[in-house]
């Protein structure tokens, strides 16, 4: 891996993994993305992982994908490298994934943190599509994640004119989850990622499935497919541990199973 650090056991069942361009503010070329893809394929079939963490660095998450791995490239090119199957590959992680994010999230960088689960972020942390400034649109997600996230006014003000959000506004938006200060975001990400490191991993895949769900189909067939997974969960030894942990007054034990 050249382009991302990967740490499994960075804590008790949650690994990270560091987007590691440091020069560039971690533009998002393909092999950076090869490898983010490759990661956290491998963590979602690491038993002993529960969630995952991606973070960049204090001055940049990302500030896009690599303008000059693209500039000369014409549409055909385009369609041929066709970069969006890995974006595809990544958004099926079954894991949570959180992104930790600090400086810059530009164009790719905050499609790349919108397709992670949840977003916390540092003071620093800037957020914008500004992609409409070097004559494009957003591709990977943005112009619908954004709006989903933020409605329809503020998402397209920030697509069609690039200016960022501060962290500040993007709590204030929904977008985030939480700010903190930047000595803290990566902290604060553990503290979270711990937290539902605690849960029963079966219950936290099918209840990640089903808030994704929400976004994708209608609502009859969104509470149909919620429901058909609160059902498998009471196939599960966890859901009896739960259970019953509840009932006897003491903390749970998942095992994942
Ligand atoms: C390639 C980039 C880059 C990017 C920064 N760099 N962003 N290289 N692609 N997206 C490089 C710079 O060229 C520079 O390299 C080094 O990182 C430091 O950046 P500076 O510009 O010197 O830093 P600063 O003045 O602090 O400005 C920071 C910045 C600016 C505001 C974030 O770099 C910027 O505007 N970057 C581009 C943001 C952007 O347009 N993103 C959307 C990309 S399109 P050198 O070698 O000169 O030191 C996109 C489409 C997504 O994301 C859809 C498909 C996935």
């Amino acid at each position: 891996m050249e382009f991302i650090k990967l740490n499994k056991a960075y804590a008790e069942h949650v690994a990270l993994i560091e987007l590691n361009r440091p020069k560039e503010l971690n533009a998002l070329n393909l092999q950076l993305m090869g490898e983010l893809r490759d990661a956290l394929q491998e963590l979602d079939k690491t038993d002993e992982v529960r969630v995952i963490i991606v973070t960049g660095n204090e001055r940049a998450f990302a500030a896009g994908a690599d303008i000059k791995q693209m500039a000369d490239n014409n549409a055909i090119d385009m369609l041929m490298i066709d970069q969006f199957s890995t974006w595809d590959q990544i958004r099926k992680t079954k894991k949570p994934v959180i992104a930790a994010v600090s400086g810059f999230a530009l164009g790719g960088g905050c499609e790349l943190a919108m397709t992670c689960d949840m977003i916390i972020a540092s003071e620093t942390a800037k957020f914008g599509q500004p992609e409409i400034k070097i004559g494009v649109t957003p591709g990977a997600g943005g112009t619908q994640r954004l709006t989903k996230a933020i409605g329809k006014a503020r998402a397209m003000e920030m697509v069609l004119t690039g200016k960022f959000i501060s962290a500040e506004e993007a709590l204030s938006f929904g977008l985030i989850n939480k700010v903190v200060p930047v000595e803290m975001y990566l902290q604060e990400a553990l503290k979270l990622a711990l937290e539902i490191a605690s849960m029963s991993p079966v219950a936290v895949q099918l209840a990640k499935e089903s808030v994704n769900r929400s976004f994708e189909t209608h609502l009859d067939e969104g509470l149909h497919f919620e429901r058909k997974n609160f059902y498998l969960t009471f196939a599960s030894e966890d859901q009896t541990e739960g259970m019953n942990a509840f009932v006897e007054k003491r903390k749970a034990n998942y095992k994942g199973k």
